[in-house]
């Protein structure tokens, strides 16, 4: 199981990521989209994000799952107050341990790079969505940079292209995909909807 190199751990769970990606990079990433009801977050690190939408959208609950056991731990602590409209756990996006058609969103924030087999993440998400369910997010695109940072740190990462998302979202049991490059094609907004039954 790839988990981060300590940098990134650290960084993910610092609290200027914490200001920034709640006021700046989650708003861009939903570009508007209204999330509803049971929302899942794969890969959700030390919690930022999910704190954001929860303050953000009242009306959702939302599961928080993580492979890395210290992210659990730091995502259960900063997401405490939310009591029980958020549950956190141990857990991997290429197996989730939910039932077919469990939420109405699931949504993906800078992660996918670091599930290797990030096909099977995005299967994942397809199948634990309810027919018409949103999957919405974003991560880095195969870039030289990008794969320079995470060879400096020892990452075990798989950046993807456009056309590879364009390809395996295609491919799922979505509707209307968008899978659009974006920060001069540093990076790669994503959304679709699940099929009907
Ligand atoms: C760069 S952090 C992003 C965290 C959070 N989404 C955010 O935006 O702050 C990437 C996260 O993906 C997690 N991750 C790595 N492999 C995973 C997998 N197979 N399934 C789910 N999460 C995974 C890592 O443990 C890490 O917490």
């Amino acid at each position: 199981m790839p988990v981060m190199p300590t940098l990134e751990r650290v960084f993910c769970r610092s609290a200027p990521w914490g200001v920034f990606a709640g006021r700046v990079v989650l708003p861009w990433a939903l570009a508007g989209a209204a999330l509803e009801g049971r929302v899942l977050e794969i890969g959700s690190g030390g919690g930022t994000m999910a704190a954001q939408l929860l303050t953000t959208h009242p009306g959702i609950t939302l599961t928080a799952v993580d492979p890395d056991p210290a992210m659990v731990v730091a995502s259960a602590r900063r997401l405490a107050s939310f009591g029980d409209r958020v549950s956190v756990r141990k857990g991997d996006a290429t197996g989730l341990p939910f039932a077919d058609g469990t939420f109405d969103a699931v949504v993906s924030f800078l992660m996918l790079h670091h599930v290797v087999a990030w096909e099977k993440a995005l299967a994942e998400a397809a199948r634990v969505l309810r027919p018409d369910g949103l999957l919405i997010g974003y991560d880095l695109l195969d870039t030289g940079p990008a794969r320079s940072f995470h060879r400096a740190e020892g990452a075990q990462v798989r950046l993807a292209t456009v056309d590879g998302l364009r390809r395996v979202v295609g491919a799922l049991p979505f509707r209307t995909p968008e899978v659009r490059r974006r920060l001069g094609g540093y990076a790669v907004t994503f959304s679709a909807y699940r099929a009907g039954p």
